[in-house]
């Protein structure tokens, strides 16, 4: 093996290395805390188990991380989307949203679901149980439009 290359193979090795000491924050609270969407708005236990199969890792304030985010850069790339989508949307703290926000909040998850945008392909891509099947989708979609109505006239 030449000189140089070796030295970019030892050198990249060294950063691999290097990034493994680099650990993101990681998201572990409780995921029904007081501010928790269950609290002010019903949430039968079927949607409930929906939601934390297929969404609950990026919306809410609890993931369940599995032993591969311990590798960088892997994980930091995938704290990234939990930071990102639960900027978007905390159901952990979804009554802290005004009566707006959540009025619109449901109306962009009805839309993500119907056009199966979420979950995210990278996240389904390994979590295979996470994709929603049509059932799923049915039942998703009867709770947030249900949901959207009684908060829009809430409003
Ligand atoms: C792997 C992480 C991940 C998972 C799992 C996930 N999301 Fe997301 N979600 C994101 C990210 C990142 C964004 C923001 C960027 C975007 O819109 O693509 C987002 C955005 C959204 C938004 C848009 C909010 C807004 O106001 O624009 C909704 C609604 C949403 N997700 C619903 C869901 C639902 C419902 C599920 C489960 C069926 C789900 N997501 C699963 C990461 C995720």
């Amino acid at each position: 093996m030449n000189k140089r290359l070796r030295n970019i193979l030892v050198g990249f090795g060294i950063v691999i290395v290097m990034l493994q000491f680099v650990q993101p924050t990681r998201n572990l609270g409780f995921v029904e805390g007081k501010e928790d969407i269950s609290k002010t708005v019903d949430v039968p236990l079927e949607v409930k188990s929906i939601l934390q199969k297929s969404c609950n890792d990026c919306h809410s304030n609890a993931t369940v991380y599995p032993w591969y985010t311990n590798i960088q850069p892997l994980g930091l790339w995938i704290q990234h989307h939990v930071d990102e989508g639960k900027q978007e949307l905390n159901f952990s703290t979804f009554n802290l949203y005004s009566p707006k926000k959540k009025a619109h909040k449901m109306e962009e998850l009805i839309e993500m679901v119907e056009t199966n945008e979420m979950p995210l392909n990278s996240y389904t891509w390994i979590h295979k149980e996470a994709v929603l099947n049509e059932g799923d989708k049915a039942v998703l979609l009867q709770w947030a439009k249900a949901t959207f109505t009684s908060l829009k006239a809430a409003q």
